[in-house]
C-alpha cells in the first residue's frame, strides 16, 4: 500500500490538533511511528526484557545499520557510505579534519552560509595557513558561475549548503558537481535544510562529503545526524579518529570478543574504508538512530519526488499569496531555485517581523525569523505534511496584521 501525503500528515498529531507548523527549518516535530519506536526502546532500557544487556547493544547495532540503509536509499547511496553522527557540525568537522591540504591552498565558502559550515574551516585555515575565499551572493543567491570564477589551481574544496538558510535560494548542486568533477575539487556539502524535501541522487550528482542533522526536515530527535562519504574519498581519506566499534571484531562479533579470554587491546582491528568509519566508534546514540530510522522510512514510503513536488507547489502558492499582500519575497520565484524555505519581509523591517511572529504564535502559526549578512526576514518552512490550508491560514493572519 502506498503512503500518501495525507498519511504523512496523519503521522504528526500536532497538525491534526490545529497547530499550523511551518518551522521545519528550525526544529521538526516527532512522528507517531518514531515516538512508538522510542517508547519501546525506553521500555527495554527500563526492564532489560532479554535478561542480557549485551543483547541491547547488538539489537540496536542492527537499528543503526537499518538507519544507514534507509538514509542512503534516500540519496541513492549504499548503507556503508553513511556514518551516523551527532549533528551536521560533527559531520562537517570529520570531513574538514580528514582532507589533506597544503599551506597556501584555498577553500571556497559562501559569504552568507550557516556557521556550521564556516566554523571548522576558519579553525583549519588558522591552523594550517589555508586561504578561505568568501564568495558573495547576488540578490541573496550563490551562483555556480561566481563559485567557478573564484576558484583557481590552488582551490581544493568548496564547502557550501544546498540552500540559503536565510534566503531559501537553492544551489544548483547538479551543475556545481559537474563543474568541479574534472578539476579534482572536493565538495563538502551541508544538506540539512534540503534533505527529505529536495530529491538528491548522489550517483547522478556526486559530492565528496554531505552532512545532515536529523532534527529539522527529517524530524528526528535532536542530536542525531549523518555524514555521507563518497567511496573514492573514503578510500583515500582517513577519518580524524577511530573507535573500536567502527572496526570489525577480530573474532566473531564484539559480544563474542568481549567474552573471549584471548582478547587483548593490542590485537589488530580492520577498519573498512567507508563512510561508516567516520562515526565516533564508541557506544553510539541509539535514541538518535531510532529517530533517524523511523523518519527516513516514513519519507521513503511517501517518496522524495512526491514530497519535493508538493513542497514546490505549496511554495509557489505562498509566494503568490505574499505578493498579492504586497509583501517583499526574498526567495527566488523559479521552482528550480527553491526548496522548502520561503523568506519574506514585513514593510516595517526586522522589528515589525518580530512582532508579527509573536502575533502568529498566539494563533498557533509557527514560523521563524532568520538573518545573515543583512539578508533574511520571516522564514516559512514548508514540508510535505503541510497543506494549502496551512498557507491560507498564514496568509489570512498576515492580511490582518498588514491591515
Ligand atoms: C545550513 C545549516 N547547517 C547546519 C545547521 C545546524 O547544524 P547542527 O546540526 O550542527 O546543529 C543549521 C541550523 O539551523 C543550518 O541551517
Amino acid at each position: 500500500m502506498s503512503t500518501t501525503l495525507q498519511d504523512l500528515r496523519a503521522e504528526f498529531p500536532a497538525l491534526a490538533g490545529g497547530l499550523c507548523f511551518l518551522d521545519w527549518g528550525a526544529t521538526g516535530l516527532l512522528a507517531r511511528s518514531a515516538r512508538a519506536a522510542l517508547t519501546s526502546y525506553l521500555d527495554e532500557l527500563e526492564s532489560c526484557p532479554s535478561g542480557e544487556s549485551t543483547w541491547m547493544h547488538a539489537r540496536h547495532h542492527e537499528t543503526r545499520e537499518a538507519a544507514r540503509r534507509e538514509l542512503g536509499a534516500l540519496l541513492n547511496a549504499p548503507a556503508n557510505t553513511i556514518g551516523l553522527l551527532e549533528n551536521t557540525t560533527a559531520g562537517l568537522n570529520a570531513a574538514v579534519s580528514s582532507i589533506r591540504l597544503q599551506k597556501g591552498e584555498n577553500v571556497l565558502l559562501a559569504a552568507n552560509d550557516y556557521l556550521a559550515v564556516a566554523t571548522p574551516w576558519k579553525h583549519r585555515a588558522a591552523r594550517d595557513q589555508i586561504e578561505l575565499r568568501w564568495v558573495a551572493p547576488r540578490d541573496g543567491r550563490i551562483e555556480v558561475d561566481d563559485l567557478v570564477s573564484a576558484l583557481d589551481e590552488r582551490t581544493r574544496v568548496i564547502a557550501i549548503s544546498t540552500v540559503g538558510w536565510t534566503t531559501g535560494a537553492l544551489l544548483d548542486l547538479e551543475r556545481l558537481s559537474a563543474e568541479v568533477r574534472s578539476r579534482g575539487i572536493l565538495l563538502v556539502i551541508d544538506a540539512i535544510q534540503t534533505f527529505g524535501v529536495v530529491p538528491l541522487d548522489l550517483e547522478a550528482t556526486p559530492v565528496a562529503f554531505l552532512a545532515v542533522g536529523g532534527h529539522k526536515w527529517l524530524n528526528s530527535t535532536l542530536g542525531a545526524g549523518f555524514l555521507y562519504v563518497h567511496p573514492n574519498i573514503a578510500a583515500r581519506h582517513q577519518p580524524p579518529y577511530l573507535g573500536f566499534l567502527s572496526g570489525r571484531a577480530p573474532r566473531g562479533n564484539w559480544g563474542d570478543w568481549f567474552a573471549d579470554p584471548r582478547s587483548r587491546p593490542d590485537e589488530s582491528i580492520v577498519f573498512p574504508n567507508c563512510g561508516r568509519s567516520f562515526e565516533t566508534g564508541g557506544t553510539p546514540s541509539y535514541v538518535g538512530a531510532i529517530g533517524l530510522l523511523e523518519n527516513a522510512r516514513l519519507l521513503r514510503a511517501v517518496g522524495s519526488e512526491a514530497i519535493g513536488r508538493a513542497v514546490s507547489h505549496l511554495g509557489g502558492l505562498l509566494i503568490a499569496g505574499l505578493e498579492s499582500l504586497g509583501l517583499a519575497v526574498v526567495t527566488p520565484k523559479e521552482q528550480r531555485r527553491r526548496a522548502g524555505i520561503v523568506v519574506f519581509n514585513a514593510p516595517g523591517g526586522p522589528e515589525q517581523e518580530a512582532a508579527w511572529i509573536e502575533a502568529l504564535r498566539t494563533q498557533r502559526i509557527i514560523v521563524s525569523r532568520r538573518y545573515c549578512a543583512g539578508v533574511g526576514g520571516i522564514r516559512v518552512s514548508i514540508h510535505g505534511m503541510n497543506t494549502a490550508e496551512d498557507l491560507e491560514r498564514l496568509l489570512s493572519a498576515l492580511r490582518s496584521l498588514r491591515g
